[in-house]
């Protein structure tokens, strides 16, 4: 059965139910499928996607920008340095204008609770393209990628190894849904926020899902479906490269690492990597790595997100 998911806002994947995020790679699957046999499906046509950031990037806004532009919309680049919020003016007076111009609204920036804001004041989608705490479309088009290379999501073993970060965080929202056994592998010290290990936790108790936290690499990563990585020193955290080098150079994902997981495995990264320190060319180049498909896939889900909430 379809869900109706027009007008809502993709702010955390924990907000979405189970239906809902199946509802997110089936569309995924059809516009995917819809892209490479070269056939038009343009649901947006006249809309307008505003995209704000205040932090760099290169799939996200490169992929949102095509996805919009392939659905028949348009999508509308705002640095928020060129913005009047960065001269005082509020994100509510911002989100209440915003929605007065264009139909959905897509933000990359640091502190979460300014995208919880912008989605309470605005009156159109609102989805959050990275903060500090999350990075929602990042993990659909993992899960989504996971589903294409294992076939199944329920009771895959993934295991993210490195610092408790904001891709972690909605990794673990996602597996929670899908029912899988997520396993976050880090120092001490660079765990994930334990309220969202709490929430997770709790969406992972209605479906069967595991959410495991541990300091040991080996065991973290044996007999893993999907060993997951992300940069160490996330943007905002430049001041901390070297003594987070320091605490995650045990964490490095290589091939003596790799060696523990299940013969099958494969390896993701959301991208940029950082070769040498979270991944090493030997496993980011090799054939066990899908980090070029994942993503492409940032386009397909993102394109069923704004054809679903828009
Ligand atoms: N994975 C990801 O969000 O990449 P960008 O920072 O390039 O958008
Ligand atoms: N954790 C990284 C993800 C980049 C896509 C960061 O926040 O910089």
């Amino acid at each position: 059965m379809a869900v109706n998911m027009k007008g809502k806002d993709l702010v955390s994947v924990h907000d979405l139910t189970t239906e809902e995020v199946y509802q997110i790679l089936r569309t995924a699957e059809y516009v995917k499928m819809m892209n490479k046999t070269g056939s038009r499906f343009q649901p947006l046509s006249g809309k307008t996607l505003g995209m704000i950031f205040t932090k760099p990037s290169t799939r996200t806004r490169i992929s949102f920008e095509v996805a919009i532009y392939e659905l028949g919309g348009y999508g509308l680049f705002l640095s928020a340095n060129e913005l009047q919020l960065r001269r005082g003016e509020t994100i509510a007076d911002t989100a209440r204008v915003l929605s007065r111009y264009i139909h959905g609204i897509m933000i990359r920036t640091f502190d979460h609770k300014d995208v919880v804001e912008l989605a309470h004041y605005a009156t159109i989608p609102v989805i959050n393209g990275l903060t500090d705490l999350l990075h929602p479309c990042q993990a659909l088009a993992d899960i989504f990628t996971i589903y294409e290379k294992k076939g199944r999501l329920d009771g895959i073993k993934l295991a993210y190894i490195g610092d408790g970060n904001n891709v972690a965080h909605s990794l673990m929202y996602a597996g929670a849904k899908v029912g899988m056994k997520v396993t976050v592998v880090t120092p001490e010290g660079y765990e994930p926020n334990p309220e969202v290990v709490n929430t997770a936790r709790e969406d992972a108790a209605a479906t069967g899902a595991e959410i495991i936290l541990t300091n040991d690499p080996k065991e973290g990563v044996r007999d893993a479906d999907v060993v997951y990585t992300d940069v160490w020193t996330s943007m905002g955290q430049e001041k901390e490269h070297d003594e987070r080098v320091a605490a995650l150079t045990p964490y490095q994902v290589n091939p003596s690492l790799l060696a523990h997981a299940k013969q099958d495995v494969i390896f993701m990264h959301c991208l940029p990597a950082h070769r040498g320190e979270e991944v090493v060319d030997e496993v980011i180049d090799s054939p066990r790595s899908v980090v070029w498909d994942e993503a492409e896939n940032r386009l397909h889900v993102q394109k069923a997100i704004l054809a679903l909430v828009m």
